[in-house]
């Protein structure tokens, strides 16, 4: 049994001026204690996708498809029991810590809120005990709580998110964006914190990220998406050691110290396309360098190749048949 499966996961966006498609037939599925990077540039549905994992979609999304957490289809649950899930079950640590954290509270009683969110009676001392442990446990003194949001740091005050993130143990974190307002030492910084959960708490994540380079130590799996696609999907070192998507090795290109023997790759440009009016076929076909005639007339489904899935029609008549066309994106 996954701890997570997403299975042909699409969501629009309506708009006044027509539908955004901003996930479309995604799939994909994470195990227990596994961390999975969602990788790819801005817009292409990365956040939405986190979002619907703990079902706090925007009022104007439109989901469909499956979300299966321990075999429960959040996409389904009563409210209630979702509602009980989050942050005890799936945690989730958000694109912008300021938006997240009550700028006019002390730390500890946004601890105190998150306790007793799930556990109404619990004893103040109690909450002081855990919420201590756990700043402790990410290099922030205890003696912290006291203070408000405003008086921490950048990288200190997304120890602080992560922390209460944390707090309730639970089996799935989800962190979107989680460095990106920081500079590069703090960056590396928050990544070893993440690293340390991961090791220590047995925890599963999902890192969404803009970032491959960034996260590739920590994860266990990668989804690269583009434009609402997810657009390869497999172990992090394979992916590294032989990217198969065209847009993936782009990606990998622009890490520095990753050496490719296709370097005219290097000089793609252009920009996502709309998601309102995406070009037909392939999503990617007008940046592909190896674009053929069916790229720009058909979608290309998802091939499955040792245990990778790639969706570009390159590997049309190169996937195992017993396996074909699984759903990745
Ligand atoms: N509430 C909304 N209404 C309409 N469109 C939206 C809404 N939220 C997001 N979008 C659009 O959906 C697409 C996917 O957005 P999303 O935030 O998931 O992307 P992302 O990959 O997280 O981007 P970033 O890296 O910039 O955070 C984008 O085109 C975005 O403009
Ligand atoms: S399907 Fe065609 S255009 Fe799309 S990535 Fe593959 S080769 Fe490029
Ligand atoms: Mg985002």
């Amino acid at each position: 049994m996954s701890l997570l499966e997403a299975r042909d996961l699409s969501i629009e966006y309506l708009t006044r001026d027509g539908n955004l498609k901003a996930v479309e037939n995604v799939s994909f599925s994470l195990g227990f204690h596994e961390t999975l990077g969602l990788v790819g540039e801005s817009g292409c549905g990365k956040s939405t996708i986190g979002l619907s994992l703990l079902r706090i979609l925007p009022i104007n999304a439109r989901m469909k498809g499956k979300i299966l957490y321990k075999e429960k289809d959040i996409a389904i649950l009563p409210e209630e029991e979702i509602r009980s899930l989050r942050g005890k079950e799936i945690s989730m640590i958000f694109q912008d810590p300021m938006t997240s954290l009550d700028p006019i509270m002390r730390i500890k009683n946004q601890f105190f809120e998150t306790f007793r969110a799930h556990f109404q009676k619990m004893k103040e001392e109690e909450m002081i005990k855990i919420s201590s442990d756990v700043l402790k446990s990410i290099g922030i003194d205890p003696s912290r709580l006291e203070n408000y949001p405003f008086e921490f740091s950048g990288g200190m005050r997304q120890r602080v998110m992560i922390a209460l993130a944390i707090v309730l143990n639970p089996s799935l974190l989800i962190a979107d964006e989680p460095t990106t307002s920081l500079d590069v030492v703090v960056q590396l910084q928050i990544m070893e914190v993440l690293k340390e959960l991961k090791d220590k708490r047995n925890m599963s994540m999902v890192l969404i990220t803009h970032d491959l380079g960034l996260v590739a130590e920590i994860v266990d799996k990668v989804g690269i998406m583009y434009a609402g696609n997810l657009v390869e999907f497999g172990d992090v070192n394979s992916i590294y050691e032989n990217p198969l998507h065209p847009y993936t090795r782009l990606l990998l290109i622009s890490i520095p110290n990753v050496k490719l023997e296709d370097m005219e790759l290097k000089y793609i440009k252009g920009n996502l396309p709309s998601l309102k009016s995406p070009p037909a076929g392939c999503k990617f076909h007008p940046r592909c360098p190896f674009v053929m005639d069916v790229c720009t007339k058909e979608d290309p489904p998802t091939f499955e190749i040792n245990e990778r899935k790639v969706k570009c029609w390159l590997y049309e008549g190169e996937h195992d048949e017993s396996k074909s066309e699984t759903n990745i994106g």
